[in-house]
Formats: structure tokens, C-alpha cells, sequence
């Protein structure tokens, strides 16, 4: 479970804030849209939430566990074994083939070996296992957003964040996209919280949350 409570973020040279006092729970299991005007501060916020910004004011408890009391090793532990991210643009090294980018988190957590036949797996189920050996720039841009995601599965991460995984994708590719998030969130209960401005895919989460003038509605 992940709580936020009375997140507040002000930008340097910015004086309004960004977050005005933001209050969400995040039970296990969850399935949750993020939604709101460009520049409201949905990646300002899910980055927080995600441990990879700090809120100016507020805390972010992960199973109660105040983000503040964690260690450098356990913030690493944390990101490493329990998130998986997705960015709108994703990431991806351009000079490792397929299944080298998928394995990337495990070869940060030293599990290689123990995860390279899973990693084939999640290759399969993203529909990428014949171009194992492709690299980046020999996939096309749904191809790639899928790669990413698998990326982000590798570890089996109890917690999936993904701002706008959709976002450069057309529909057909953004339907597979979130047919995997919703397959993975029903088959294995990861938590799963994205931001996207595409009403019919935020329709898809159990919850909805709104971004509005710095505030959840
Ligand atoms: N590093 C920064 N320094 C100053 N201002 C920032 C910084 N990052 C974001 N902002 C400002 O904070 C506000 C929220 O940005 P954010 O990227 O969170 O919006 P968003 O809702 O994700 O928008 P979009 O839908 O366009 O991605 C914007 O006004 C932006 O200009
Ligand atoms: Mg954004």
C-alpha cells in the first residue's frame, strides 16, 4: 500500500505550487488513471510518488514506511525490486538488443540467470519473441513501447508507474499496451497507476483520479 498525504511541490522560479496538498491512498492491487490538463502536474506527481522526485512539503508512506526514514540502499532495493517504470518516451539503450534491454533491472540486481527464461516469457506475452535479438532501432514504435513494458515486468515489480505509456502510440498499438497492464493487474495483482489524456483508456481503471488546479478531485 502506498500513502500520500498533503503532497505539496513548488518549482523554483515557479511561485504558484505545482501540488497544492495531495491526498491519495494506493491499496494493493489497484488500478488507477491519472488524468488532467497538460501542466497540471500529473509527472510532477507520479514521479514523487514513484520515489524519483522529492515533495517540497508532505510524505509518501510505502506500507506505512515513511519514504524519509529509507536508506540510500533501501530506496535502491526499493526501485530496483518493487517498481517498475514507464516513461512516455521509453528509454531504451539503443546499442542492447532486445532481451539485453529487458534484463537490464536484473543485471542491476545481479539475477541475470534467475530471470532470463522469465524474461523470455514476458517477451512472448508482449508479442515481441521472435525480434529477441532486435535491437531499438530495428522496432517500430509500438514495438518499442512494448519492450519497455517488459522491461518494467522483468523484476515481477509489486508496483507498476507509466506516464502517458501510451502517449506515442496509435490506438491499436495503445489498446495492446493497456490489454497487458489490465492482463498483468488481474493475473499477478500488481498495483498499477499510469497517466494518460486518452479518456476511453483512462475509462479502463478501477479508479480515476483527477489533477486540477494543483489539487485531486
Ligand atoms: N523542473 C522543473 N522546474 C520548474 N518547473 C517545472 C519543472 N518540472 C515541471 N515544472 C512545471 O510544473 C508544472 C507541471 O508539470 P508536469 O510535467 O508535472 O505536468 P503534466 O501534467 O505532466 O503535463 P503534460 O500532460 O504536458 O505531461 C508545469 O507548469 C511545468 O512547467
Ligand atoms: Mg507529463
Amino acid at each position: 500500500m502506498i500513502e500520500v498525504k498533503n503532497i505539496v511541490k513548488i518549482f523554483p522560479n515557479t511561485p504558484v505550487p505545482v501540488l497544492k496538498g495531495i491526498n491519495l491512498k494506493i491499496e494493493d492491487g489497484d488500478f488507477i488513471s491519472l488524468v488532467g490538463k497538460s501542466g497540471s502536474g500529473k509527472s510532477t506527481l507520479l514521479y514523487i510518488i514513484s520515489t524519483l522526485d522529492h515533495p517540497s512539503g508532505g510524505e509518501v508512506f510505502y506500507d506505512t514506511k515513511n519514504l524519509n526514514t529509507f536508506s540510500r540502499e533501501e530506496i535502491y532495493r526499493l526501485r530496483n525490486h518493487n517498481i517498475g517504470f514507464v516513461f512516455q518516451f521509453h528509454y531504451l539503450l539503443t546499442e542492447l538488443t532486445a532481451i539485453e534491454n529487458i534484463l537490464l533491472p536484473a543485471r542491476k540486481a545481479n539475477e541475470v540467470e534467475k530471470r532470463r527464461s522469465f524474461a523470455m516469457e514476458i517477451l512472448k506475452t508482449v508479442g515481441l519473441e521472435s525480434k529477441e535479438h532486435r535491437y531499438p532501432g530495428e522496432l517500430s514504435g509500438g514495438e518499442q513501447q512494448r519492450l519497455a513494458i517488459a522491461r518494467a515486468l522483468v523484476m515481477d515489480p509489486k508496483y507498476i508507474f507509466a506516464d502517458e505509456p501510451t502517449g506515442n502510440l496509435d490506438s491499436a498499438n495503445g489498446k495492446i499496451i493497456m490489454d497487458l497492464f489490465k492482463k498483468v493487474n488481474q493475473e499477478k495483482g500488481t498495483t498499477i497507476i499510469y497517466v494518460t489524456h486518452d479518456n476511453d483508456f483512462a475509462a479502463l481503471a478501477k479508479k480515476k483520479v483527477v489533477l486540477l488546479d494543483g489539487k485531486l478531485v
